[in-house]
């Protein structure tokens, strides 16, 4: 007989109306290493204490990703993927994309990034009103993304369409069925190898360019290499990021003390993005398999068992954070596990990530002062990223 799961992680309906911050809670105290068993008679073990989703984090020799870092095996790409890749494997092609992501490579993006915020608000300033997700949270790593890796305008928002419907199977507004996540994949997969070959024919200063040309011990990447980390980025740099912006927004409509403490004193900026990171985490989760029999808090895995970590969870456990539920956009420390936990995956887009959220808030603090919730707020059904795709939003217009 199949064993019913008293809490399904693996059904969107557990996150209707956001995370279950009140299940994570009582798994944490009574179950932190809790089996969720499924319909087909196998299932997953759900991590949600902080030290347990830092330790497995790292310990990337026992908790393998090569085998699917989703609940499912069918959905999440191939093993020439890097989030899908082991040490040593992993490593070189780790050190060839992070040409592209240093720290100086940000940082000379700052300009950049800042004048594309700003056109994103000049867009809806004078409107007095906007669904601040669609108009505003979408645009920025959207066109930041594209920016980098070398899209043209023009097929952007084509781009943003497949990367939606690739992530939100299970949202009637994105992706009816697999069918549809599974052919986006494949004209995502396309356009790339057509882009891919235009850049080989006409070099440009762009992160797609680079990466055709730079080498690891001598090795070039495969095109099939460079096609998977193509998608990844566009679906790791699209769908966090937007719902971090979109659900910090949310943060500061639930707390507005916090909004008025952000205006009043800008130097809080920076630890505010860190707050907003841990408040929303906005990619719930990732797997692991267990390469070995192993054991997390005195509960037995077994070699093969699929481990998932709840980011959302650990980023919440008491043990880790001072009155975690409190939104405090002056919270230090703050160590939050919202872009991994640490170990070889740490989020590769971590600098630019960050970047994008102080350039977009500075701009919102800046001009929309008074924004304000005008309506309700629609939230993806998911049990991946804690995404939200409306909020209607108010606030007085600038003056032309
Ligand atoms: C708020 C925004 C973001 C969040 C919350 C986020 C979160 C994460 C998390 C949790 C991981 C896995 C960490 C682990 O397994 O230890 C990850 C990996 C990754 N992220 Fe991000 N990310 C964000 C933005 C971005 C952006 C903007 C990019 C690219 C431009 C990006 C690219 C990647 C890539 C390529 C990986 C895989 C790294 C690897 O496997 O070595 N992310 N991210």
């Amino acid at each position: 007989m199949v064993q019913q799961a008293k809490v399904d992680f693996y059904n969107p309906d557990t996150f209707e109306g956001g995370p279950p911050f009140d299940i994570f809670k009582e798994l944490r105290e009574n179950e932190p290493v809790y089996w969720n068993p499924q319909d087909d008679g196998t299932g997953f073990w759900v991590i949600t204490r902080y030290d347990d989703v830092v330790e497995t984090s790292l310990d990337h020799e026992s908790y393998l990703s090569g085998h699917g870092v989703f609940i499912d095996d069918s959905v999440g790409g191939s093993e020439l993927m890097l989030v899908n890749m082991d040490p040593p494997k992993h490593s070189g092609l780790r050190n060839l994309v992070s040409t592209g992501f240093t720290p100086k490579m940000i940082r000379r993006m700052e300009p950049h990034v800042r004048d594309i915020a700003a056109a994103i608000i000049d867009n809806v300033v004078k409107k007095g009103e906007c669904d601040f997700v669609t108009d505003v949270a979408v645009e920025l790593p959207l066109q930041v993304i594209a920016e980098l890796i070398g899209i043209p305008q023009e097929d952007r928002h084509q781009i943003f369409q497949w990367s939606n419907q690739m992530i939100a199977v299970g949202d009637p507004e994105y992706s009816p069925t697999m069918d549809v996540a599974t052919k986006a994949a494949a004209e995502i997969f396309a356009y790339c190898s057509k882009l891919t070959a235009d850049k080989r024919e006409d070099p440009k200063d762009d992160l797609l360019t680079v990466l055709l040309n730079a080498e690891v011990d001598g090795e070039k990447l495969e095109d099939m290499e460079l096609n998977m980390f193509f998608l990844l980025l566009a679906v790791a740099g699209n769908e966090t990021t937007r719902n971090l912006i979109g659900g910090g927004m949310l943060a500061f409509f639930e707390n507005p003390d916090q909004w008025q403490r952000l205006k009043d004193d800008s130097s809080l900026m920076s630890t505010a993005v860190e707050e907003m990171l841990r408040w929303v985490s906005p990619i719930m989760y990732f797997r692991r398999t267990a390469s070995q029999d192993t054991e997390i808090h005195g509960q037995k895995i077994k070699e093969g068992d699929k481990v998932t970590l709840w980011y959302g969870s650990a980023n919440r456990d008491p043990e880790a954070f001072e009155d975690p539920n409190k939104f405090d956009v002056g919270r230090e420390p703050n160590a939050h596990v919202a872009l991994g936990a640490g170990g070889p995956h740490f989020c590769l887009g971590a600098s630019l990530a960050r970047l994008e959220i102080r350039l977009m808030f500075e701009e919102v603090v800046k001009r929309l002062p008074d924004i304000r919730l005008a309506g309700d707020v629609s939230l993806l059904r998911s049990y991946f990223i804690n995404g939200v795709k409306h909020i209607p939003v108010e606030f007085t217009p600038e003056k032309v």
